[in-house]
């Protein structure tokens, strides 16, 4: 990344200062917009090294601006041939992997449609990007993962769910069917290698003020919407929760990472 001017080094020097949550190896898929924006925002600032994934290049650039000192990535979690660039480039840049945050999302349809009325190719775009993404990059990043829990550092992996995925919401269908798909192969993964010492881990943001709400229900009343900052210090407590490196000074992490 080009350093154009003293400001950008003054920044750059800020977010490379000591953190809480220095040490730690963290990527984002889909982190220039909503959540993950503010997850790369708020772990960059306690101190872990970012690298996030995202499809516009022009949005990737303007991240690497606001927040010097992370790693953007180019591509589609949703295209297979995609898959080992983007995992080679995170574990490259990183130089391993603690924690994996698979975030990106497609509602499928937009407009949201009745399933009756939901085109097969937008069916398959969601499931696309909402669970094959997530399993096929997960499983490309498994080898570094592991090396991490061998070596007592933990190893996370939080995947970004939704009421949808629990609630039958009419117009919802692509949506909350990947959705809930994800949680179940979330639990699955879970019980799979957590003996290993890799943990699997879903949430529900809540209903956050972002793009992708935006465009789901255009005439919501934004006021009444989380701020996805708030939503994203929630995530950083329950995978801070979850690494045994931060056990015995987990409450003062937790505290320090999300003031
Ligand atoms: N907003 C809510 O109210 C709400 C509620 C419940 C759950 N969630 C969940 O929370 C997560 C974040 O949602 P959000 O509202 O913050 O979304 P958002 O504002 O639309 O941001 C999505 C991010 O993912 C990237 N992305 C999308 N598709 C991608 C792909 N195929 N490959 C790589 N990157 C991709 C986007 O950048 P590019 O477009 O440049 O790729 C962007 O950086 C999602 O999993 C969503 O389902 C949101």
């Amino acid at each position: 990344m080009a350093l154009d001017n003293e400001n950008t080094l003054a920044r750059m020097e800020a977010f490379e200062q000591d953190g809480p949550l220095k040490g730690l190896r963290v990527a984002v898929a889909g982190g220039t917009s909503g959540l993950g924006l503010a997850l790369v925002h708020e772990f960059a600032s306690a101190g872990a090294s970012v690298a996030f994934v995202a499809r516009d290049r022009t949005k990737i650039d303007t991240t690497l601006t606001d927040i010097p000192g992370t790693h953007g990535i180019a591509g589609d979690i949703s295209r297979k041939e995609d898959i080992y660039p983007i995992a080679m480039e995170i574990t490259g840049e990183l130089g391993g992997l603690d924690v994996l945050i698979n975030n990106a999302s497609s509602l499928g349809p937009v407009p949201l449609a009745l399933l009756g009325d939901t085109e097969c190719e937008d069916f398959e775009q969601a499931l696309a990007t909402n669970l094959l993404g997530p399993f096929r990059l997960t499983k490309a990043l498994l080898g570094a993962l592991a090396v991490s829990a061998r070596q007592g550092r933990g190893a996370v992996v939080l995947n970004i769910s939704s009421d949808a995925a629990l609630n039958p919401y009419p117009l919802w269908g692509a949506y909350g069917a990947s959705k809930a798909a994800l949680n179940h192969m979330t639990r699955i993964w879970d019980e799979e290698l957590s003996p290993e010492g890799i943990r699997f881990l879903w949430i529900d943001p809540g209903d956050m003020d972002t793009p992708l709400h935006a465009l789901a229900i255009p005439d919501a009343d934004r006021s009444t919407l989380k701020r996805p900052e708030a939503a994203a210090r929630q995530a950083i407590e329950t995978i801070v929760s979850a690494l045994p490196q931060y056990g015995r000074s987990r409450g003062r992490i937790v505290d320090e990472a999300t003031r």
